[in-house]
């Protein structure tokens, strides 16, 4: 009867048995001072109950002996409690630098799923074991939330801006992808499953699944001379706008003087509220692409800029470089 009954979700990700070593402490000291308080309120009633009509208390002057006890305890515990969380959550929301990307978008009311490699998904998601997995997050339309309880890993997925969230699987199997905030009438329906696999039989999903043998960066180089963002963003200095080649998560210079790193959020905001943030040395004259392409188009898009490396031009960059501090 009580096989599905679980009070705590399965362990498996590498987060998953420190965040719950945390709980458990926290758990444990709550505990401790509850059921002390409990028995030191039954044992004072009893011990200083009033034993007769006439019977006045006499006055308590203070102890600071007692004082400091009862200050000095608890600052210590939740000095623990709070560095303890502390290094949990730099942990939990800093991606390990060799993290493989996987991009989420969310919408009413389900999970679109992209691999670099190309796969997409839907209320999927296949990852392989024991290696970090970076998730780049993103809504259509309100606000949702990924959470998956065995890796003790959930984010909020917000429209309008990414949002990341990391784990490294450590036990292959099926686990439960859930969203957490109520998001409309199927919310409850925007569940999902991540399946783990061992990395040789990941590989072998990617090859199976692959719909089109394209990789989000090939189809991102489609969209974007679809789109004509060539015509503008071109190499030679002159052009109407910045190369973007090696620009991926460079700083840049902005027409206002401020210095901004060009990362996925600089860049689809660049995309779709193109003047906000205009380079320095260019001319804000770029049209939105808003309402032209979704959410994984902008994925995808950026997937392509991001594999423009400084290696294919990098006497390019100099010169604009250069130009602009003239
Ligand atoms: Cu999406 Cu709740």
């Amino acid at each position: 009867m009580f096989s599905n009954f679980q009070i705590f979700p399965e362990v498996a990700s590498s987060m998953a048995s420190k965040v719950d070593a945390f709980y458990f402490f926290m758990i444990g000291v709550s505990l401790f001072f509850f059921t002390l308080v409990v028995l030191l309120v039954t044992v004072f009633a009893i011990k200083f109950r009033r034993k007769s009509e006439d019977e006045t208390p006499k006055p308590i002057l203070g102890s600071l002996k007692l004082e400091l006890i009862w200050t000095i305890i608890p600052f210590i515990l939740s000095m623990v409690m709070f560095a303890w969380g502390a290094v949990l959550y730099f942990d939990m929301y800093t991606p390990p630098a060799d993290a493989m990307n996987i991009y989420v978008v969310g919408k009413q009311w389900m999970w679109k799923i992209q691999h670099p490699e190309g796969n997409r998904e839907i209320n999927e998601l296949h990852v392989p074991l024991g290696t970090p997995v970076k998730l780049i997050m993103t809504s259509e339309d309100v606000i949702h939330s990924f959470f998956v309880p065995a890796f003790r890993m959930k984010m909020d997925v917000v429209p309008g801006r990414y949002t990341t969230a990391w784990f490294e699987a450590t036990k292959t199997g099926e686990y439960h992808l859930f969203c957490a905030e109520y998001c409309g009438t199927e919310h409850s329906e925007m569940i999902g499953t991540v399946y783990v696999m061992e990395p040789g039989d990941y590989q072998d999903w990617l090859e199976r699944s692959a719909v089109a043998s394209k990789s989000m960066a090939e189809e991102g180089a489609e969209l974007y001379s679809q789109l004509g963002c060539n015509t503008c963003h071109e190499q030679e200095t002159g052009a109407r706008g910045p190369s973007l080649v090696g620009i991926h998560d460079r700083q840049v210079q902005l027409m206002t003087g401020e210095l901004v790193k060009a990362d996925d959020s600089y860049l689809r905001e660049s995309i779709l509220s193109p003047v906000s943030k205009v380079v320095a040395g260019f001319a804000p004259i770029m049209p939105t692409y808003k309402g032209q392409v979704s959410e994984e188009d902008v994925l995808k898009l950026i997937a392509y800029i991001q594999s423009l490396s400084y290696e294919t031009a990098p006497s390019d960059i100099e010169a604009t470089e250069s130009e602009r501090t003239e």
